[in-house]
């Protein structure tokens, strides 16, 4: 490829919002390397996304330690591409990753503890080439390790100017009101499950991160694929189902769900969208989310759901019909 410039135009279309009470301000869409950015993946596909995505203005980039396949190397491909094109713009972007899952044997290389939450950070560094991370998250609860404990490890990641900010993921209400209080810096963000097929954080999580003043990040806000219309014909052989069925499942695509997604599409082109762009603006509705972390296998997906903020006002009749479906 050839040698990278950014588009000047960058961020002339973007409005981006305000994480919680913080300063920092995040992208409507951003984009996120669980999938389609390993070592086993093509990676002039996965540098071609990061470029476009930058291009348009996505700003942010999530990751976290054990993103590939194989674990770790989402990071190194997003270290090369660093290295390759994106340097120049290190103080444009906001990279996180997070710590929490199955990285390494033993008993310290997965869950909460300081022990693993703290060398897990630094080999990240080194995979991704950074001296910091502008979000360090603990990726998931422990239950086996005091809150104080984790929490005060994310604290030191960002005394010791490793990370800018720190967040947390997969926390439940109750979780999350303790993590917040066993802070000393302030929890920048949530990063939750949350579509128009997972709806949970509207149980107390919404409110409750509204309250605190910390930001909400959605992670697949398109249900993995099944909120496009990428199912509508059958399962494609290029699909998440065909090309990696661990976490997306043949079984997953059932009759149920398709007839809701084309009902869901009717409303979506009506209002001049596809439904991956209605269903991103769906979530971006909530005062309390500040952005949705998407996945993209093609730089056709990424083009078409970073559009989505065009459009995110709902009419109340929209609202209602979209519940009755859901
Ligand atoms: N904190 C956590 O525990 C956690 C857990 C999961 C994810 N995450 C974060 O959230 C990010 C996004 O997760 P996700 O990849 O599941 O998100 P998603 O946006 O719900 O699904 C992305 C997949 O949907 C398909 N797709 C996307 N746009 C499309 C379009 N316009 N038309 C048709 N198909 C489209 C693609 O699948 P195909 O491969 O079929 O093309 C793409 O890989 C992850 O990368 C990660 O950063 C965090």
């Amino acid at each position: 490829m050839s040698q990278y410039i950014a588009d000047p135009k960058r961020y002339e279309s973007v409005r981006y919002r305000r994480c919680g009470r913080s300063g920092l301000r995040l992208p409507p869409v951003s984009l996120g390397l669980w999938h389609n950015f390993g070592g086993v993946h093509s990676f002039e596909n996965s540098r071609a996304m990061l470029r476009r995505a930058f291009d348009l203005g996505v700003t942010h980039i999530d990751l976290a330690n054990n993103y590939g396949p194989p674990a770790g190397s989402a990071e190194e491909t997003f270290g090369r591409v660093l290295k390759l094109d994106l340097a120049p713009y290190r103080d444009e972007l906001i990279i996180s990753t997070k710590a929490g899952y199955d990285m390494w044997p033993g008993p310290y290389g997965e869950w909460g503890s300081r022990k693993y939450l703290l060398a897990s950070l630094d080999q990240s560094l080194k995979r991704m080439g950074l001296e910091y991370v502008d979000i360090f998250y603990s990726h998931r609860p422990d239950p086996g390790t005091p809150i104080e404990e984790t929490m005060s490890a994310l604290d030191s990641a960002v005394r010791s100017g490793k990370a800018l900010y720190v967040g947390i993921s997969n926390y439940n209400v109750d979780q999350t009101r303790a993590a917040i209080e066993a802070l000393d810096a302030p929890c920048l963000i949530h990063q939750m499950r949350y579509s128009m097929f997972k709806r949970e954080p509207e149980e107390g999580l919404l409110q409750l991160l509204e309250d605190a003043g910390v930001g909400g990040i959605a992670f697949s806000p398109l249900a993995q694929g099944l909120l496009t219309d990428r199912y509508l014909a059958g399962i494609p052989a290029d699909s998440r189902v065909m090309t990696d069925g661990r976490f997306l499942k043949a079984g997953d695509v059932d009759e149920g769900r398709l007839a809701k997604v084309r009902a869901l599409g009717q409303i979506a082109a009506a209002r001049g969208q596809t439904l991956a762009q209605m269903a991103i603006a769906w979530l971006l509705r909530q005062p309390a989310m500040t952005s949705t972390i998407i996945g993209a296998s093609k730089v056709e997906q990424l083009e078409q759901n970073v559009t989505a903020a065009a459009n995110l006002s709902f009419a109340p009749e929209e609202l209602a019909r979209i519940e009755e479906i859901l």
